[in-house]
């Protein structure tokens, strides 16, 4: 029985940037007040977790990565209501608290009652602490959770599948849903063809798009995402040398209705706002651009009626809507098996890093 005793277990830790993940034994705390430990069970790789890898999303060190889970409550802090022992849930790097102005607010998901970077740790490997990404840092065997930042699933549910619903296919498919509001009939491109990007697709074309453009550098991503739902494929390469991307798709394809940006590349958020209709048009920034970047455009794009946009965890209000979207996958309302390329144990996310990296996989999944 471990409950009331520090946990002994292994998790991937990041040391230093640029670097392999070592897998080592950390201590894992009781938790106390709101906070909740968890079994982590299976724990799939986003390309968030690669952004700090290499720096570009800056974050402190040691940290343990991952942020894409399923688990279950293995003991509760004492001010816990909501979970018991064998609850099994997503963690959420979105939290819901319920009672800050954004909670209250219609029309927001941004909870602000907590601040990652604020946050302590519970986890320590010799002696020194060892961060949680996010505030959840699930690619350790247990890690301790907030209450507001956990989430109760159907014990159905394929826990290997639902992790997904705690990042990628959340974010993509609820860009597509609820911020880019995709209607029926409508004509809709998604820039970046990864976890994020095919999840958008699969929203795009649940909501009755008419037409739906996958455009990706790597063409070897468009198999998925026809099986996702795209009705054309296209590879920016294949644009003539002297011509701009935006100019050449509208000249080829005509504008889209919405689009979406699924990387985090400004001059590809560029592109997705030249690529709107103009009137109605709306653009979606759905990629986490790197610390310190820019977007410039032509104030004249909002002049005449385009609006760009973005959101965080597809707009979702986490504890509400997560449940609804774990549902759906069960009925097969939403496919997830496309998007799941790879499976690791722990010892090779390594091997998990490199894959996505040289855009070889969508997700993997990796066994706690
Ligand atoms: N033009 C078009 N496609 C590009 C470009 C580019 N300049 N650069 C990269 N891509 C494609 C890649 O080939 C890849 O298929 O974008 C895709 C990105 O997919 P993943 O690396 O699998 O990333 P994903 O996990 O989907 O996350 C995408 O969303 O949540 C955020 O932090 C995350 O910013 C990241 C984004
Ligand atoms: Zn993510």
């Amino acid at each position: 029985d471990t409950v009331g005793k520090v946990i002994r277990c292994r998790a991937a830790i990041l040391w230093e940037l640029k670097s392999k993940m070592k897998i080592e034994e950390i201590e894992v705390a009781v938790p106390v007040k709101d906070q909740i430990r968890v079994k982590i069970i299976y724990n799939a790789l986003c390309h968030s977790d690669l952004h700090v890898i290499d720096g570009s999303l800056k974050t402190r060190l040691p940290i343990i990565l991952g942020h894409e889970a399923t688990g279950i409550v293995e003991s509760v802090g004492d001010e816990v209501k909501a979970f018991k022992t064998g609850d099994v849930v997503i963690p959420l790097y979105q939290p819901q608290c319920r009672k800050c102005a954004a909670c209250q607010h219609g029309d927001t998901n941004l909870c602000t009652s907590l601040s990652f970077s604020n946050e302590g740790s519970h986890f320590t490997c010799r002696g020194k602490q060892v961060f949680p990404f996010m505030g959840l840092g699930t690619f350790s065997e247990y890690a301790v959770i907030r209450e507001h930042m956990l989430v109760k699933i159907d014990p159905r549910a394929p826990l290997d599948k639902a992790c997904l619903a705690g990042c990628g296919l959340a974010t993509g498919y609820g860009a597509a849903v609820n911020t880019a509001q995709i209607r029926r009939g409508e004509r809709v491109a998604v820039i970046g063809l990864g976890g994020v990007g095919l999840s958008a697709i699969q929203g795009a074309k649940n909501a009755g798009a008419s037409a739906i453009y996958a455009i990706d550098i790597n063409s070897e991503k468009f198999d998925s995402a026809r099986k996702m739902g795209a009705t054309h494929c296209v590879n920016p390469r294949d644009v003539p040398k002297d011509g701009k991307f935006g100019s050449w798709f509208i000249k080829n394809f005509g504008a889209v209705d919405k689009s979406l940006e699924c990387i985090g590349n400004v001059q590809c958020m560029k592109d997705a706002v030249e690529i709107v209709e103009r009137g109605w048009g709306r653009a979606v920034m759905v990629g986490i651009a790197p610390d310190g970047a820019t977007l410039s455009f032509n104030p004249g794009h909002l002049t005449i009626g385009k609006t760009i946009t973005g959101s965080i965890f597809g707009g979702w209000k986490s504890i509400d809507d997560i449940p609804m979207l774990v549902e759906e996958m069960r009925k097969g309302k939403i496919e997830v098996d496309p998007l799941i390329t790879h499976r690791f144990d722990l010892e090779k996310v390594d091997e998990a890093v490199e894959l996505l990296k040289n855009g070889k996989s969508i997700r993997s999944v990796i066994s706690l």
